[in-house]
C-alpha cells in the first residue's frame, strides 16, 4: 500500500508541477515519459484496486463463511483420521451430519444424545474406517447431576484403550420458538442454560484434566450467530451462546500452552432437515436462504482441523450483520435495533426473520 501512496504524492506535488514547468519552458521528453510512466503506473493501480474490491465484494455477497474459514479450501484429514471424537447432539440435525462426515473421515467417534435408540439408528447408517463397528452410543442428558456426568467422561476415556478423547464437539442445544425478552417462561430460561451452559460448561471442566495429562484436547463448540449479534425473539437463547463464547475464549486463554484447542463455531440460519439445530426451527424456511446442514457440518470440521479459534457459517445478510457488530458496533446496533421489532413480530407470523426487508418494514420478503 505505501508506494502506491508514494505515487500519489509524487504525481501530486512533484511531477505535476515540473511536467508543467517544464513543458512551459520547452520541457525535455524525459520528463513528458517520466510522468506518461506515471499516470500509465497509477491507470493500472486504480483499476487493479477497482477489480480486486469489486471480487472482494461479490465474494463477500455470495459467501457462507467469514474470510479466514473460506480461505482453507480442505479438511486436514490427518487432524481427524484415527482421533477420539466425543460428539453431543449426535442423534439429528447437524450433530448426526456431523457424525456421518466425521466417521468417512475415519475418526473413532462417541455418539451423546438422550435418546439411545435414535443414536443406535444414527450409528447404523454411518460408514467409514471405524464405522459402524467401531462407533460407541453413549445416552447422556447433559442436565444431569455432576455424578452422571463423571460417569459418562470415564466411559468416553475408556472406550478406545490407550487413547481418551481427543475432539470434543458441543453440538447438544436446546432452542426454543421465538418469543420477546419478556415473555419468556423461568421453565424455558432454566432449560435453555441448564443444557447450553452449565451442562456444557460441566462436561468441559470435567472432561479437561484427562486432556491435560496427555498435553492436548479440543474443543469444538457450536454456538451460533446468535451468540455475536443480538437476535431479536431469541433473547435467552442469544444469552445462552454468548455464555458459551465467553467462557471457551477464555478457557482458551488460559489453557491454549498446555494443548488444549478451542474453535467456536457461529452458525447464522442453518436448514437441518425436519427442523433441530444450532438456529430457529420453527420458523417458515420457505423464503429464507440457509447454509445447509451438510455445508454447515463441512465448513465446521474444516475449522476445527485448521484449529481456527471462531468461525462464522452463513448467507448474508446474517454475515454482513455479523461483521458490522464485531467492527463497526455502533453500525450494527443501530441497525439491530430498527429490525429488532419487526423481526419479533415475523417470527410470530412464522415468516422470514433473516430478511433484509425487515429494515424497511414491509411485512414479507417478496
Ligand atoms: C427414543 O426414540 C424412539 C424412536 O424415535 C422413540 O420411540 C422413543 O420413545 C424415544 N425415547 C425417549 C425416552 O424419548
Ligand atoms: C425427515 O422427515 C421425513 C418425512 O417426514 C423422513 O422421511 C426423514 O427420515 C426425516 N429425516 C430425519 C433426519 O429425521
Ligand atoms: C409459510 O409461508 C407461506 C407463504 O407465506 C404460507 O403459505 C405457509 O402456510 C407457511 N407455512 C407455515 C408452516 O407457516
Amino acid at each position: 500500500m505505501s508506494w502506491v501512496g508514494s505515487v500519489w504524492a509524487n504525481i501530486g506535488s512533484g511531477s505535476m508541477i515540473n511536467f508543467i514547468i517544464n513543458s512551459k519552458c520547452d520541457g525535455t521528453v524525459f520528463t513528458h515519459k517520466i510522468f506518461n510512466f506515471k499516470m500509465l503506473t497509477l491507470l493500472f493501480i486504480s483499476l487493479f484496486i477497482i477489480v480486486a474490491l469489486s471480487a472482494l465484494l461479490f465474494k463477500f455477497a455470495i459467501s457462507d463463511g467469514d474470510y479466514t474459514l473460506l480461505s482453507k479450501r480442505h479438511v486436514k484429514r490427518e487432524e481427524i483420521e484415527d482421533k477420539v471424537v466425543w460428539i453431543t447432539g449426535a442423534s439429528r440435525g447437524i450433530g448426526e451430519i456431523l457424525a456421518k462426515q466425521l466417521a468417512s473421515l475415519g475418526a473413532k467417534l462417541i455418539l451423546s444424545a438422550r435418546n439411545g435408540t435414535e443414536l443406535e439408528r444414527v450409528r447404523k447408517q454411518l460408514t467409514g474406517k471405524y464405522a459402524p463397528e467401531q462407533v460407541k452410543i453413549l445416552p447422556l442428558d447433559l442436565s444431569s447431576e455432576e455424578d452422571r456426568l463423571k460417569e459418562a467422561i470415564d466411559k468416553a476415556e475408556s472406550f478406545f484403550p490407550g487413547v481418551g478423547v481427543d475432539y470434543m464437539f458441543h453440538n447438544a442445544a436446546y432452542e426454543r420458538p421465538k418469543t420477546t425478552a419478556l415473555d419468556v417462561t423461568e421453565e424455558s430460561l432454566k432449560a435453555t442454560f441448564n443444557v447450553n451452559v452449565f451442562g456444557t460448561i460441566s462436561l468441559t471442566r470435567l472432561l479437561t484434566p484427562f486432556m491435560l495429562r496427555r498435553g492436548r484436547g479440543h474443543f469444538v463448540v457450536m454456538s451460533s450467530a446468535a451468540g455475536k449479534t443480538p437476535a431479536p425473539g431469541q433473547a435467552v437463547y442469544s444469552a445462552s451462546k454468548y455464555a458459551l463464547n465467553g467462557y471457551f475464549h477464555t478457557l482458551r486463554s488460559e489453557l491454549c500452552q498446555k494443548g488444549i484447542k478451542v474453535t467456536v463455531v457461529c452458525p447464522g440460519p442453518v436448514a437441518t432437515p425436519n427442523g433441530s439445530g444450532a438456529t430457529s426451527s420453527t420458523t417458515n424456511v420457505s423464503s429464507e436462504k440457509r447454509v445447509s446442514a451438510e455445508r454447515c457440518a463441512e465448513l465446521t470440521i474444516i475449522a476445527a482441523s485448521h484449529g481456527l479459534k471462531e468461525v462464522w457459517i452463513s448467507y448474508q445478510p446474517v454475515l454482513a450483520v455479523m461483521y458490522l457488530v464485531q467492527y463497526m458496533p455502533t453500525i450494527g446496533y443501530w441497525l439491530m435495533d430498527k429490525v429488532g421489532r419487526r423481526r419479533v413480530e415475523a417470527a410470530a407470523e412464522k415468516g422470514n426473520t433473516y430478511s433484509l426487508s425487515l429494515l424497511f418494514g414491509k411485512k414479507k420478503a417478496a
